[in-house]
C-alpha cells in the first residue's frame, strides 16, 4: 500500500528518497512523487507507474541539491491514477508539501469550505485538504512553527493518516504525524542522530542507513530538525519515546540471485520454519515454550474460546489453526475475516481470547479487530512477523514469526510460518489441557522434520513448472480439499488469482456437489489436495466425480500413492507427515504452481496489479 519517505540531514535528499521509494515498491503502488527543498525553492516530480518512470524524469534534470525532502508511492483510493493525483501535494502557494497514507473521511466537507475561502485544488485526492489547512494555520499563526501549524490542521481532520510535511519557509524542519497508519522515524548517523533523520512507513526503506528507529503511536506529531527530535500529541503534551533496534539486515531485503522475491521466499520456507520453531519445542515435555506468551499462560489455561482473526493468507492460516486447536487442544475456536469480525457485533464471553494473525502487523482491519476486542475487555494475542508493528505492540502478548522480511506481495513463507506457530500454540494449549505427553512428543518431533520435508518438495520445482505450462491456457481453476487442506485449497486459489489474474475458486471438496460441480468440463482443471489422511477416501470419490465429467485433475498426494495416478492427469507428491501438519507441505506445490503460472503469463509476480503488501486502509 502507499509508502512514505522523508529525509532531513546533511546528505543530498533526492537519491535517498528515490532509493527509499524503491525499497517500498513491493508494497504495491500505482504512481510516485518527490518534493525536495532547495535554496531556490521546492523542486517536485510526479509520475504514473513504476519508480523507473519517476527516475527517468529526474535523470533529465541535473543539479537538484537539497538536504530536506519527502517522497511517496501512491495506491489510489480517492481519485484516479494520474500525475495530478500522485503525492506530494501542495497548498496554494506551493510552499507546503504533504505526502499522506490513509484516508481523510471528512475531506469533501473540508474541501468545500476551503474552496469557498478561495483555495484552489489541483487534484481529486482527499490528501490535498491537508496542505491547504496547514496554509491557513500558517497564516493564522505565522510565528507558531511548522509543527504547531500541522497540529492545528490535523485537529480538523477525521480519518487516518501517516504524513510527512515540509515547508519552504522552514528549511530545517521535517514533520511526521500518525493516526492509524504506520510511520517510523529512522535515527541517522548510525543511530546517534548526528543531525540526520528519516521518516518512513516501512522499516525496509531506511534499513540501509539506520537500524535505530522510533515508532510513532496514534495521535503523535514529531518535529525533526538537525538539532534533534521532539514528539508530542495533538494536545501538545510531550511524549517520551525510546528507540528500538531493527533485527533485519539489509541483505535480507535482496533477491539473492532468484528471479523474484516470491521465488526466494518459497525456497526460504524450510529456513523460515526453522527460525519460527527454533528453541520453542520442548520434546521431553511434549510441549512448547513461547517466550512472548510467558505472561499469558494463566489466561490461556482458563480460556474458554479462541477467536482468530486475520485477512487474506493470514486468515487461511487461522482456519488451519482452528482445526488444530479444536482437534488437539480441545478448545472451541472460531476464525473470522477481520473486516467482517469488526463490523458485525461480535458477542464476547468471559474466557474469550482473541488471536490476531498478521505478517505485517499493520493490516487496518486486523488491528481494528484487536482494538474492538480490547475495548470489550477481551485478552488479545498476536502472531506477527514485523517486530514493533502496531498489532505486535497493541496485543497483550504474542509470538513473533522471526522469518525476516517478506517482500513478495503474495504471501508464502509467512503463511507456513504462521501455521507452524499455530502448531506450537496447539502444543502449548493442548498440554495445559488433555493432550497426552506421547501426542505432544509426536507433534513436536514431526514438526521438527517439516523443514527437510519441504526441501524434498522444492526439488520438484521443474516438474511443477511443466505442469503449470501444460495448463497455461486454462481460464478457471478449482482448488479442492477437505479438513486441514480446505484452507490450503483457499490459499492455493488466492495465490493463483493474485499473481496470474486467472480466476480460481477454492472450495471444500464436500461442497462440490452442492453447486460448483455444474461448472466442471474438460476446460476446467481441478487441483485436488488428497494426502493420505482421514478424508482420503472422500477426496478420491470427489475426484472420481470430476473425472466422470471429463474435468482435468492435478492431484497433490502422499508419496507412494499409486491409486491417485489412475484418477488424476498429473500428480505432485508430498512426503508423509501428521495430518495436522500436511498444510505445511501441500501448500508448497500450490505456491510454486501459482508462481510459474504467473511468470509464464508474463506478470510481475512480486508486484501484482491492484494489490498491496500491507493494507493500511479499511
Ligand atoms: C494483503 C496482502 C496479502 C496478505 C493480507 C494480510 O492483502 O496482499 O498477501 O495476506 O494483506 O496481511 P498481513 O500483513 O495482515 O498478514
Amino acid at each position: 500500500m502507499c509508502g512514505i519517505i522523508g529525509y532531513i540531514g546533511k546528505r543530498q535528499a533526492l537519491p535517498l528518497l528515490v532509493e527509499g521509494l524503491r525499497r517500498m515498491e513491493y508494497r504495491g503502488y500505482d504512481s510516485a512523487g518527490v518534493a525536495v527543498a532547495m535554496p531556490s525553492g521546492i523542486f517536485t516530480a510526479h509520475a504514473v507507474g513504476m519508480i523507473n518512470a519517476l527516475d527517468e524524469k529526474l535523470a533529465a534534470l541535473s543539479g537538484l541539491a537539497g538536504t530536506l525532502g519527502i517522497g511517496h508511492t501512491r495506491w489510489a483510493t480517492h481519485g484516479g491514477v494520474t500525475e495530478q493525483n500522485a503525492h506530494p501535494h501542495a497548498d496554494c502557494t506551493g510552499d507546503v508539501w504533504v505526502a499522506h497514507n490513509g484516508i481523510i473521511e471528512n475531506y469533501s466537507e473540508l474541501k468545500n469550505e476551503l474552496t469557498a475561502r478561495g483555495h484552489v485544488f489541483r487534484s481529486e485526492t482527499d490528501t490535498e485538504v491537508l496542505p491547504h489547512l496547514i496554509e491557513e494555520a500558517a497564516r493564522a499563526y505565522p510565528e507558531a512553527g511548522l509543527g504547531e501549524q500541522v497540529r492545528v490542521a490535523l485537529q480538523k481532520i477525521i480519518g487516518t493518516y501517516g504524513i510527512v510535511v515540509l515547508d519552504r519557509r522552514a528549511p530545517e524542519t521535517l514533520i511526521a504525524a500518525r493516526n492509524f497508519s504506520p510511520l517510523l522515524i529512522g535515527i541517522g548517523g548510525g543511530g546517534i542522530g548526528d543531525g540526520e533523520y528519516f521518516v518512513a512507513s516501512d522499516a525496509s526503506a531506511v534499513l540501509k542507513h539506520t537500524k535505530e528507529v522510533i515508532y510513532l503511536d496514534d495521535g503523535e506529531i514529531a518535529v525533526l530538525t538537525p538539532r534533534g527530535h521532539h514528539v508530542s500529541d495533538l494536545g501538545r503534551n510531550t511524549r517520551t519515546k525510546t528507540s528500538e533496534r531493527i533485527e533485519w539486515t539489509d541483505d535480507e531485503v535482496k533477491k539473492d540471485g532468484y528471479a523474484h522475491f516470491m521465488l526466494k521466499e518459497i525456497h526460504g520456507e524450510p529456513e523460515a520454519i526453522e527460525n519460527s520453531i527454533r528453541g520453542r519445542i520442548v520434546l521431553e515435555e511434549g510441549g512448547a515454550r513461547l517466550g512472548g506468551l510467558a505472561d499469558a499462560l494463566g489466561v490461556l489455561r482458563e480460556a474458554q474460546r479462541i477467536l482468530i482473526v486475520g485477512c487474506g493468507t493470514a486468515y487461511h492460516a487461522g482456519r488451519i489453526g482452528e482445526y488444530m486447536l479444536e482437534e488437539y487442544a480441545s478448545i472451541p475456536v472460531e476464525t473470522d475475516i477481520a473486516s467482517e469480525f469488526r463490523y458485525r457485533k461480535p458477542v464476547f464471553r468471559p474466557g474469550d481470547v482473541l488471536l490476531a494473525i498478521s505478517q505485517s502487523g499493520e493490516t487496518a482491519d486486523t488491528l481494528a479487530a484487536v482494538r474492538e476486542a480490547k475495548q470489550k475487555g477481551v485478552f488479545t494475542l498476536g502472531i506477527v512477523n514485523v517486530v514493533g508493528s502496531s498489532i505486535a505492540r497493541e496485543t497483550h502478548a504474542g509470538v513473533y514469526q522471526h522469518i525476516g522480511p517478506e517482500i513478495g506481495v503474495a504471501s508464502t513463507k509467512a503463511f507456513t510460518s504462521q501455521v507452524a506457530i499455530l502448531a506450537l500454540l496447539t502444543l502449548l494449549v493442548g498440554r495445559q489441557r488433555d493432550m497426552s505427553l506421547v501426542t505432544g512428543e509426536r507433534i513436536g518431533s514431526e514438526l521438527k522434520k517439516i523443514p527437510d520435508l519441504m526441501r524434498e518438495i522444492l526439488k520438484q520445482e521443474r516438474a511443477i513448472k511443466k505442469i503449470a505450462a501444460k495448463y497455461k491456457n486454462a481460464q478457471n481453476f478449482f482448488f479442492l480439499g477437505r479438513k486441514y487442506n480446505l484452507p490450503v485449497a483457499l490459499e492455493g486459489a488466492l495465490k493463483l488469482k493474485e499473481i496470474s489474474y486467472v480466476h480460481a475458486e477454492g472450495c471444500g471438496a464436500g461442497e462440490l456437489k452442492h453447486g460448483p460441480i455444474a461448472m466442471i468440463d474438460k476446460h476446467l482443471p481441478s487441483i485436488c489436495i488428497v494426502p493420505h489422511d482421514s478424508t482420503y477416501e472422500k477426496m478420491i470419490s470427489n475426484m472420481e466425480e470430476i473425472r466422470a465429467r471429463k474435468g482435468p485433475i492435478i492431484a497433490i498426494a502422499t508419496e507412494g500413492d499409486e491409486r491417485v495416478q489412475t484418477i488424476a492427469d498429473d500428480v505432485i507428491y508430498i512426503p508423509k507427515t501428521l495430518e495436522m501438519l500436511t498444510p505445511l507441505l501441500s501448500v508448497i506445490p500450490l505456491q510454486l504452481f501459482a508462481y510459474h503460472f504467473g511468470v509464464q503469463h508474463g506478470h510481475d509476480v512480486d508486484k501484482p496489479r491492484n494489490l498491496a503488501k500491507s493494507v493500511t486502509v479499511e
